[in-house]
């Protein structure tokens, strides 16, 4: 197999690491509503992100997956073999997370439940934002990672609906975030590849 690679010019999990491949991150939008604001935080996000050259980043949206409530249809719905192949495909997160009823949206958990193995080993930062900051919410899913194996970060970026948002809705925010932000991703894309060893 080794001189078989070596001929394809394929990597071993080991080279790749080595040479520092760029591994897929995916930004995950966790609200689902018409008029929600994460398509806003999303692009923002992924404006940072790409500045850094460091990691392909992309937006993956919920909605786009028409994924049905877990458990209410026979499961054939090409969304959820779709969303699994997207997620397999993908070595980090990060979560774009807002404070529904002091938690994460019924969207994201549904979402998160559709799969499992495809969550398993990788690592993930969060965005968050509500009135405080959307920690309540953030805190409820790094409780769902750890059963997921999803490796959550430390840093922690959390926008302010009074601060960050004109009239809640247009987002606008602060200079101070940008920091957070690239501190999480940081973090995101070194153990991204720290745990690739493990996947
Ligand atoms: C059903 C619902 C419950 C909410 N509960 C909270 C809450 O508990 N705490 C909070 O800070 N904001 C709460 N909000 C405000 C949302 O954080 C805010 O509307 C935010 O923009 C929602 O994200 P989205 O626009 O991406 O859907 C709630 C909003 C909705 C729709």
């Amino acid at each position: 197999m080794g001189l078989l690679n070596k001929l394809f010019g394929n990597k071993t999990k080991e080279e790749k690491i080595m040479t520092a491949e760029k591994w897929n991150i995916g930004i995950i939008l966790g609200s689902t509503r018409q008029g929600r604001v994460s398509p806003q935080v999303g692009e923002w996000v992924k404006e940072l992100a790409d500045k850094r050259g460091d990691a392909n980043y992309e937006i993956v949206d919920i909605a786009d997956f028409d994924l049905p409530f877990l458990g209410t249809t026979d499961g054939t719905e090409p969304g959820i073999a779709a969303w699994n192949e997207k997620l397999s495909n993908l070595d980090g997160f990060v979560f774009i997370v807002q404070e529904y009823n002091h938690s994460i949206t019924g969207a994201l958990k549904n979402a998160l439940d559709f799969a499992r193995e495809a969550w398993n080993n990788k690592a993930a930062g969060i965005v968050s934002y509500g009135s405080t900051g959307g920690a309540r919410a953030a805190e409820h899913l790094r409780g769902i990672c750890g059963e997921l194996k999803i490796a959550d970060v430390r840093t922690h970026p959390t926008l302010s609906l009074f601060t960050d948002f004109e009239n809640g809705t247009e987002f606008k925010p602060q200079a101070l975030h940008v920091d957070n932000v690239n501190g999480m991703l940081d973090e995101v894309v070194a153990w991204s590849g720290a745990l690739k060893t493990l996947r």
